[in-house]
């Protein structure tokens, strides 16, 4: 196995993990509960790509193309869903979203660019594709998501 290989393997693996351990219980506050929906979609969608990655689920050029297009256009909504400042006892949020909204929206625009960007013409460019998208995942949640 070459490294960049085990690169990919171990990062669809990180990938995977973060779109299936995350849920946690739904939040009841009316604008938290519709951002962590979102997220949730988005979550959903991610794991589609990743079962595909791992071999858990036939490759389907189609329904990954459809995934990170639903990924594109949910991620489109984060600016707006996240305005707001709202809070509740099993949001993850970190305060920080509202000191640096600008950054917060950036992070929202990059995870956007990369799934609209995403070649899911073939499983290679798949799992490619997935990486350039987790990272966007990570570098938004290192930033403004507590640890779960
Ligand atoms: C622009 C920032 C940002 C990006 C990009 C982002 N997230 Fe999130 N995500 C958050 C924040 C903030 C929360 C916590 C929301 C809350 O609990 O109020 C969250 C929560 C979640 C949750 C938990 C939802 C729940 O019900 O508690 C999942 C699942 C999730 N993200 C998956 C993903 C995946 C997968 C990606 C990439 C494909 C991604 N996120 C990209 C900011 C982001």
């Amino acid at each position: 196995m070459t490294p960049s290989h085990m690169t990919r393997v171990t990062c669809a693996a990180l990938v995977a993990a973060t779109a299936t351990l995350a849920y946690a219980a739904d939040a009841t506050n009316p604008p938290v509960k519709a951002r962590q929906e979102a997220m949730e979609k988005i979550g959903e969608n991610m794991k589609t790509i990743s079962d595909m990655a791992k071999g858990d689920r036939a490759f389907d050029a189609a329904a990954a193309s459809a995934a990170a297009a639903a990924i594109a256009e949910t991620a489109g909504t984060a600016p707006a869903l996240f305005e707001t400042q709202a809070d509740d006892p099993e949001s993850t949020a970190k305060p920080a979203i509202w000191q640096d909204f600008g950054s917060f929206t950036e992070k929202a625009g990059a995870l956007k660019a990369a799934a609209a960007a995403a070649d899911m013409g073939s499983l290679d460019a798949l799992k490619a594709s997935m990486m350039e998208i987790g990272k966007t995942c990570k570098s938004c949640h290192d930033d403004f998501r507590e640890k779960t």
